[in-house]
């Protein structure tokens, strides 16, 4: 696996590919990382991962600093996938001059669920994910499920702009004992590591409920979000939307069946956790 650092020579060395297959990642990788890079596999060769931690996506009181960086360990896993090269950019490399250009996700998408809690965090990854693709100019990139609004985001994103990058989604890997993998998660306690499932289970209430006729959204998300309190989460929200737009359903929606998700966002400790679940 060649690891390349510097914009130039990964255009050089990527020069003529037409077939890449790309995987951004911000490293700390895990076993939902390499699930990702497989899907990578079959959709393109050679497959491109980068790792870069991107400043522009953490608000002020976040977790940039001692965000995981675990740089030896993620190449060695990378090699074992048959990788063919890492973009591994510094910050001088992927922000030469300040970044004072951006993309910015309409309000509706980007301000909402994640956005609310989160001011600015979908700027900084439109903006790092619309300039990783200029630099790897990949055929396909693979974005995981796990973070559902990142990835409709982008996918949005690439459509208007025509960007010619297909965005595909991978399904969210989980601990047998249904907790998403994150980065984040080796921030838990051993004791918060035993209760983190609480929120996927949450979910699949939530997802049941709605499946046996129970669509009261508003009361559903509640018990949900109450049940999590008195185990001693803080939860910013368990909200159940349209997967097309992410926007709440009507009435309407709720009549005809339109696919739904559900999505939540809880703190365990001083951990932030996120999941989400189609219904
Ligand atoms: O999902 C992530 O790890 C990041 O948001 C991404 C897409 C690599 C952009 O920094």
């Amino acid at each position: 696996m060649k690891i390349i650092s510097s914009i130039e020579e990964l255009r050089d060395q990527l020069s003529g590919q037409l077939r890449t297959a790309f995987v951004p990642t911000m490293g700390n990788l895990h076993e939902g990382h390499l699930s990702l890079m497989r899907l990578a596999r079959k959709h393109g060769d050679p497959v491109v991962a980068s790792i870069f931690v991107n400043r522009l996506q953490f608000g002020p009181n976040e977790d940039f600093e001692k965000y995981p960086r675990t740089f030896q360990a993620d190449v060695e896993k990378l090699e074992k996938e048959g990788v063919y090269v890492l973009f591994a950019p510094t910050e001088k490399d992927m922000y030469p001059e300040p970044q004072e250009y951006r993309v910015r996700p309409p309000d509706d998408l980007g301000n909402t669920l994640e956005g609310e809690f989160r001011p600015g965090f979908f700027t900084g990854v439109t903006t790092v994910v619309l300039k990783l693709l200029s630099c790897v100019q990949p055929r396909v990139a693979v974005f995981g499920k796990k973070d559902y609004q990142q990835l409709m985001i982008v996918r949005n994103m690439c459509r208007q702009f025509a960007l010619p990058t297909n965005i595909i989604a991978a399904e969210t890997w989980r601990a047998d004992d249904g907790l998403a993998l994150s980065s984040r998660n080796m921030y838990l306690s051993a004791a918060e590591r035993a209760e983190a499932p609480a929120l996927y289970q949450s979910l699949n209430f939530v997802a049941e409920e709605m499946r046996a006729g129970h669509l009261d959204t508003f009361q559903l998300e509640h018990k949900a979000m109450d049940e999590l309190a008195k185990r001693g989460w803080k939860p910013d929200y368990i909200s159940i939307r349209k997967r097309n737009d992410l926007q709440p359903p009507t009435a309407g929606d709720l009549a005809q069946g339109t696919p739904l998700v559900v999505l939540a966002a809880a703190k365990l400790g001083t951990t932030r956790l996120i999941d989400n679940l189609e219904i």
